[in-house]
């Protein structure tokens, strides 16, 4: 969310925020609420809870733990608290205040979640992935544009980030007995780079353009750990 920011607006961002001490059962936000600030989270653990029509108990919704946001979406969207944080450790997090974000992060950050939720919606694997799981993806990812004949992975080198293709087509090459063979091709929508990224292995094979214009989102091993979890099963049986 805030890694498009140019350099004089993070530390705009950087300074307007406090730090936070939570101790373990301290609510931090309550559903139905009004939101003025969002958090990041320094160290510890948090808990998301929410309460659907269906049960009288809150559902547990995820933990959040170092370097996660939450309670962007009232922010955002100015709307009510749309679940509940409570901390279930002692938590410190970094706190934004409404106006700040508004004024620096908001707009970026709900034209990025735009651009990339409809395309996120077309590719199958992330299918199983709540609308709200698919935002968060949208965030971290960066569009990277190549041209005919580039190659975005080269087999053998360490694998750091994970491709959903925007635009254009490429196929994979292996080296077999000395000899570049293709063993794959991509068309827009598919994705390639999870291998190196699920095994945390070298490259198995190298990714070239054979489409004139390229484009392709990209998202960082961290990320791909961190927000693609659920759908990890998927891409290994895949
Ligand atoms: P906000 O509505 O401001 O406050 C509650 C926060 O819970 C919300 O922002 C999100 O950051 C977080 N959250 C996590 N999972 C969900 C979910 N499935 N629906 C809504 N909010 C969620």
């Amino acid at each position: 969310m805030f890694s498009t920011l140019e350099k004089y607006d993070q530390d705009i961002v950087i300074t307007a925020m406090e730090i936070k001490t939570y101790q373990a059962g301290d609510s931090v936000i309550k559903e139905g609420d009004d939101g003025e600030e969002l958090f990041i989270v320094s160290t510890g653990k948090l808990r998301c809870t929410k309460i659907f029509p269906d049960s009288p108990e809150p559902k547990f919704l995820k933990d959040y733990t170092s370097g996660e946001v939450f309670g962007e979406l009232a922010l955002m969207y100015n709307a009510p608290r749309a679940a509940s944080i409570e901390a279930i450790e002692e938590s410190v997090c970094f706190s934004l205040d409404r106006d700040t974000f508004n004024h620096i992060v908001k707009t970026a950050a709900i034209e990025r979640r735009k651009k990339y939720d409809g395309f996120l919606q077309k590719i199958e694997i992330l299918s199983t992935l709540s609308p709200y799981e698919r935002e968060k993806i949208c965030d971290c990812l960066n569009t990277e544009y190549f041209k005919k004949d580039d190659l975005i992975i080269r087999e053998g080198e360490e694998g750091n980030k994970f491709y959903l293709i925007q635009a254009g087509t490429a196929i994979a090459l292996k080296n077999i007995s000395g000899k570049e063979e293709k063993v794959f091709e991509y068309k827009e929508n598919d994705y390639f780079g999870e291998l190196a990224l699920l095994e945390g292995d070298k490259r198995k094979a190298t990714i070239k353009v054979t489409s004139e214009e390229f484009q392709v989102a990209s998202i960082t091993k961290d990320s791909f750990k961190r927000l693609l979890g659920n759908v990890e099963e998927i891409l290994k049986r895949n």
